[in-house]
């Protein structure tokens, strides 16, 4: 029979405890020690440290089953879900790993052995073929001279682009980090192979699956183009435990393993559908797993980051949900099956499943009032392409009103073969960045075609004035040009001239106040219309009339913080050009009084020591405290000077250049400190990647920055008095901690197993006897279901013939878990045993014919059910 999938984890775990290693839990799937890892990718995440010899290793050999997530990062699958039988959003990956302990040959040796050995997954060995990589010899040897694997069946995989390492046999986790050559185990998926054997590997390619990635770590890479040895040589292996199951399953796909049939049963439930081959049943069943295990792991949906990968995932297969014909809220409902099929391994996911089904209803409650409505405008939207092109703008408008991840409209638009102009629907996203500044509030309630039509001139006079005085030219309040503007009423006030700068080029609008002797207007935003500049905000004191003399005054303190950011936007620009070379270049850009955020374009990894020599850099310029200057000078002086100019712009004859030695020259209409000095220290406080090839950074200057580093003082602090530890050795602390508990978790272990083998003998000497077969009907005290699954494990070897009915009370909890041997289930099953308990004392449960747990038992009704159950097992045994 084949193996269950629960059954293939056990047997890797055994398998490698058999050979010296300790099991270690799967890490989150937030990276804990990498913030340059959205989500936990591969099983060796978690040990990174420690093949980097940055950490101690807790067991020269570990063993783990990795919770990973390939989407929203550097690996992102999830286009690819439901469509082709591999790909998965959520995924267990198996892996052995070798801490400066054993090698190439040994890796190799386990690996052989547990595929093909018949005590364990007896895949015949002619199905299988091998990758080595074309300089380790070492690898070839052992599998042609060792294991006897012949030549044709070794491919050797060299660099792509004759650029060294560059390849498919050349494992690296990122950018930066531990790498090495690899080796690879394939399956041939062709189903008569035996007889009809194509020789070569170019033929046999598309049949053949990878399985198995054995990595040699041996070395680090440090940048593109450094890579020095590691003293410690490790091992790194993953397997992928779908696609195996559906190798030992004998299955095509992923989704026909027993875990996902049952998944799929559970969604069909919902759907009038009867197809279940049908693409949106794999991929609700692929993205449920994601959600369960995000929520577990601490991830809300939300509008960013992590939590928007969550939210993105959700929503796509409620789109699935909505595609099947379901009509109701389901995708919380599934969850129990997820629990089910994933239960007998982690049972974190059983803990959180209120808050985890809580979570996904409202979620699902919120999205499906506009699924629908985006929906049937994306389909009309659909049909008036000519091009097979959808316009940005409309992906935009269903992202901002209905609330459609992108990713979910190219899904819809990947059926129709359409594809979507990202860069259309990226400039708008761009653009509503900015409009929600401060202003929302005021702008929402104002048509710009009205206010643009008015005709005033206004003359910025903000370089150097913060107090200008003017005369009021135009008022409009509501869309409506009047004469005057009342107490509390919001509106828009246009001057001849003005101190106010008004947002444009990255740099947001002033705030401030319009004033006289008997009025006061406060300016909450400032914004170009046409050739002329609006003050929005809301009249405090007095009225406003038409040609009246006022002042506009800056709020000083806000301009100044905007400044120290614009210029530290320019040495942050000319800072990263310097460094990463021309090629880099602004794709947008916003100054606030708070923060900077920049966007350009670089196609590679910035790994920390490269921002902090850019930090660096930018310091120095700021302590030679350079007089910053502007000019004004003809475009064609400009581009003589090799002035930056901004990708979009169209500049005219006459050009503002704003220079910082002949360090920074750029074009600018903006407003900036007086010396670079000003900005007292520059502090990047984030990167990330948005887009394919579009880095982000954010950093501070002026005073957030102390605020900054006064906050990281104060949870450095915060940590040391936790570790009761001096500033100095925390990390040491840490990572004393770290082994502590792993020796601790260790100890408990080898005292729930001692434990364990007291309550055994304990309880075989309770065993009854009812013709041939043993009975055992016992209440238990305080254990965990998964220590009484161990326990009825460990019992099954005593029991050739027999039934075991456990009943375990815990706090206020009672649970039962029954065992019924297999040559018992024609007569009797545990799924019954625990059915006519559950119906007496009214839990809830299930399993199957030899395995079946309950619990939400009601104690008042226990004594008399089980009285019931021992008669009603006597019986059932007597009549077989
Ligand atoms: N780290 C390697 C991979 O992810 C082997 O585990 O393929």
């Amino acid at each position: 029979m084949n193996k269950t999938t629960n059954e293939i984890r056990s047997n890797f775990l055994n398998f490698f405890k058999k050979k010296g290693h300790i099991v270690l839990p799967s890490s989150s799937l937030v990276p804990h020690n990498d913030n340059t890892l959205l989500f936990t990718n591969a099983g060796m995440n978690q040990f990174k440290d420690i093949f980097l010899n940055e950490k101690k290793r807790p067991h020269p050999r570990v063993t783990t089953v990795q919770r990973c997530l390939r989407t929203g990062g550097k690996h992102n699958d999830i286009e690819n879900v439901g469509y082709t039988t591999r790909h998965h959003t959520f995924f267990e990956m198996l892996g052995n790993f070798s801490f400066n302990d054993y090698f190439k040959k040994e890796a190799i040796m386990y690996a052989w052995e547990l595929l093909t050995s018949p005590i364990w997954f007896n895949i015949p060995k002619k199905k299988l073929w091998i990758s080595v990589y074309k300089d380790d010899k070492e690898s070839y040897e052992i599998w042609n001279k060792i294991i006897e694997i012949p030549p044709d069946r070794i491919i050797i995989i060299g660099d792509k682009d004759n650029i060294q390492y560059n390849s498919d046999n050349f494992w690296q986790m990122g950018d930066t980090g531990p790498c090495g050559p690899c080796t690879e185990i394939f399956y041939d998926c062709e189903q008569n192979t035996l007889n009809h054997h194509l020789d070569t590997f170019e033929k046999k390619q598309d049949y053949l699956l990878e399985i198995w990635n054995i990595v040699f770590i041996e070395f680090n890479r440090i940048s593109d183009t450094k890579i020095i040895p590691l003293s410690a040589k490790s091992i790194d292996t993953g397997m992928g435990l779908e696609r195996i199951a559906s190798v030992l399953q004998n299955v095509l796909s992923n989704y026909k393993i027993d875990i996902f049939q049952e998944l799929i049963k559970s969604i069909s439930y919902f759907s009038p559908i009867k197809d279940l081959n049908h693409p949106s049943f794999k991929i609700i069943a692929d993205h449920i797993r994601s959600c369960a295990y995000l929520i577990s792991d601490n991830i809300i949906p939300s509008n960013e980051h992590r939590g928007y990968v969550l939210r993105r995932i959700i929503r796509r297969a409620l789109r699935h949900g909505h595609k099947i014909g379901i009509k109701e809220i389901f995708f919380y409902k599934l969850i129990p099956s997820v629990i089910k099929i994933m239960e007998p391994f982690h049972n974190k996911l059983n803990c959180n499943k209120e808050k985890i089904e809580n979570i996904l209803k409202i979620e699902e409650i919120q999205f499906t009032k506009t699924l629908d409505k985006g929906l049937k405008l994306l389909k009309k939207e659909i049909q008036k392409t000519k091009n097979g092109i959808l316009n940005g703008d409309i992906a935009f408008y269903l992202y901002d009103t209905f609330g459609f991840p992108i990713d979910l409209t190219a899904d819809v638009c990947y059926e129709h073969k359409i594809k979507i102009n990202y860069q259309e629907y990226n400039q708008e996203k761009e653009k509503q960045k900015k409009k929600s500044s401060l202003s929302n509030k005021f702008y929402k309630n104002y048509n710009e075609a009205i206010i643009l039509n008015n005709n005033d001139t206004c003359y910025f006079q903000g370089y150097q004035k913060y107090k200008t005085h003017a005369v009021i030219k135009t008022i409009f309040i509501q869309n409506k040009e009047v004469k005057k503007i009342e107490k509390n009423q919001i509106g828009i006030i246009f001057l001849n001239q003005t101190s106010f700068y008004a947002e444009s080029g990255g740099q947001i609008g002033d705030i401030g106040k319009l004033y006289n002797t008997e009025s006061y207007f406060k300016v909450e935003d400032t914004k170009k219309y046409g050739n002329t500049i609006g003050h929005i905000g809301k009249l405090i004191i007095g009225k406003m009339t038409i040609n009246d003399h006022i002042y506009s005054k800056i709020d000083t303190v806000h301009r100044n913080n905007i400044q120290l950011n614009h210029t530290a936007t320019h040495l942050l620009h000319a800072a990263l050009r310097c460094n990463l070379g021309d090629n880099v270049a602004q794709k947008g850009s916003l100054v606030t009084d708070k923060y900077l955020r920049f966007d350009f374009s670089y196609p590679k990894h910035i790994n920390l020591s490269q921002l902090q020599k850019i930090e660096k850099i930018i310091n120095l310029k700021i302590q030679n405290n350079i007089l910053i200057t502007s000019q004004e000078i003809s475009l064609k002086e400009a581009k003589k000077r090799k002035a930056i100019s901004l990708f979009e712009y169209s500049y005219k004859p006459i050009v503002r250049v704003i220079s910082i030695n002949d360090f920074s020259i750029e074009l600018c209409g903006g407003t900036h400190a007086t010396r670079t000095g000003d900005l007292g220290y520059f502090k990047i406080i984030s990167y990330s990647s948005i887009a394919s090839g579009i880095k982000r950074i954010e950093a501070i200057t002026g005073e957030s920055t102390i605020d900054y580093l006064h906050k990281i003082d104060h949870d450095i602090q915060d940590i040391s008095l936790i570790l009761k530890s001096n500033n100095s050795n925390i990390k040491e602390n840490i990572n004393k901690l770290i082994i502590q508990i792993y020796s601790l978790e260790k100890q408990v272990k080898q005292l729930q197993d001692k434990t364990n083998k007291y309550q055994i003998k304990k309880l075989i000497e309770k065993i009854e006897h009812i013709q041939d077969v043993k009975i055992l009907i016992e209440i238990l005290y305080e254990n965990h279901l998964k220590t009484l699954r161990t326990i009825i494990n460990q019992l099954k070897n005593k029991f050739e013939k027999g039934i075991i009915l456990f009943i375990n009370k815990k706090d206020k909890n009672i649970t039962a878990i029954s065992y019924v041997s297999k040559n018992l289930i024609n007569c009797i099953t545990a799924k019954k045993i625990i059915q006519e308990l559950l119906q007496k004392t009214h839990g809830k449960g299930g399993g199957n014919n030899e395995m079946a747990e309950g619990g939400g038992i009601n104690i008042q009704k226990l004594p008399l059910a089980l009285q019931h159950i021992k008669l009603w097992i006597h019986k059932k045994i007597l009549n077989q």
